[in-house]
């Protein structure tokens, strides 16, 4: 039996790479996206597009009875941590209040599939990294907060199924994946993140790399780390989208409801990474020590055991130089065909 997989945010960077390998593994995909921060031609010819905001329940119950949806994967909701302390009502209201309408929308039509996209900003400064999916959730910026309470609500309707003695065929089953650094793009150059106003470390980088920004800043010198900077687990893209592939698969064939770290398990300072953009890049470009940045945990490092444990998922692209490389390659395409971001153009 073909799935038919509607997909929030499938214009945008993480969710794009997805609807291309589900595409590939013989999904029907239906993307839903406001275009807020996607773009459209980030969106594959083969799968179907709506332009909508993914709490429009209406709309996107419309959608789910018409392509007969049988999983959602959502990925729409704003990612930037130090706009969420700035701005934080569109943070919840984007982040929480969006996917619970998304919810109420599974729920009124039958989906009873339903992957998340989560963050390790839910365990703010762990105690432990790696961090395992046990610790402590404690977050330190409205985004993370923003997702643990999606978290929240996905389990407490997981166990009201129960409550209600809802028979187990009929129970919403869900996976949430906590993202780590999400960076790279595509191994051909194709697709990667266009988001406008990079704040991303990697991101931010290349764009310096490619002469798009004459310097760049590192937030914070004086962290209890081996350099002074921050480190993060960086993982690839392309690796990330598979993991939801392999996700929608384990719903799809009577998998119980988890909560997965996404990451490879090892951390790089800020410097690090900078150094090794430098390098893959060939290019210098100036950077100034700046300030803390708010909002930032020292240290955020995924333990990957249990991902691997329930999913079998074991990364294909563990390596920084080949993720700044894609990042670059991918930079540099952008500059070339002058595309703007939020832009419509011709897929690419
Ligand atoms: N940084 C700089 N200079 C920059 C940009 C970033 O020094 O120009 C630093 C940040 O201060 C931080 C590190 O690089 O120490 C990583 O910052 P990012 O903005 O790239 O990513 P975050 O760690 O803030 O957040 C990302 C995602 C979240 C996710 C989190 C999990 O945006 O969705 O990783 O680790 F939750």
């Amino acid at each position: 039996m073909q799935h038919h997989i509607l997909v929030t945010g499938g214009a945008g960077y993480i969710g794009s790479h997805t609807t291309r390998q589900l595409l590939q593994a013989g999904y029907q995909v239906v993307v839903v996206d406001n275009l807020y921060s996607g773009n459209r031609w980030a969106v594959p010819e083969n799968a179907i597009f709506a332009q909508h905001d993914a709490g429009e329940t209406e709309a996107v119950c419309k959608l789910i009875k018409k392509h007969q949806i049988t999983a959602v994967i959502h990925f729409a909701g704003h990612i930037v941590v130090p706009e969420s302390l700035s701005d934080p009502a569109k943070y919840y209201g984007n982040n929480v209040v969006t996917s619970l309408e998304l919810i109420k929308a599974c729920r009124q039509t039958g989906v009873r599939y339903f992957i998340f996209s989560s963050s390790a900003a839910v365990y703010g400064i762990p105690e432990e990294v790696p961090v395992n999916e046990k610790a402590l959730t404690a977050p330190i910026n409205p985004y993370g907060f923003s997702k643990l309470i999606t978290e929240w609500i996905l389990r407490d309707i997981g166990n009201s199924d129960r409550i209600n003695n809802i028979p187990p065929d009929q129970r919403i089953s869900y996976v949430a994946l906590r993202y780590f650094n999400v960076a790279g793009a595509s191994l051909d150059g194709s697709l990667g993140q266009a988001t406008p106003n990079a704040t991303h470390l990697i991101k931010v980088a290349c764009e310096a790399a490619c002469a798009k920004r004459d310097h760049m800043a590192i937030f914070g010198t004086d962290y209890g780390t081996q350099d002074g900077t921050c480190v993060r687990d960086y993982i690839h893209v392309e690796d990330l989208a598979r993991a939801h592939v392999t996700a929608l698969r384990y719903l799809l064939s009577g998998g119980e409801s988890q909560i997965l770290n996404c990451g490879y398990g090892h951390g790089y300072s800020v410097r690090e990474v900078i150094d090794m953009v430098q390098k893959v890049s060939r290019r210098q470009f100036n950077i100034v020590e700046a300030e803390r940045r708010p909002g930032d945990p020292p240290v955020l490092v995924a333990d990957k055991t249990r991902i691997h444990e329930v999913l079998g998922w074991i990364p294909k692209y563990d390596d920084l130089a080949m993720i700044c490389e894609t990042a670059y390659k991918w930079e540099n395409t952008l500059k070339q065909l002058h595309r703007k971001p939020g832009m419509q153009t011709e897929a690419g």
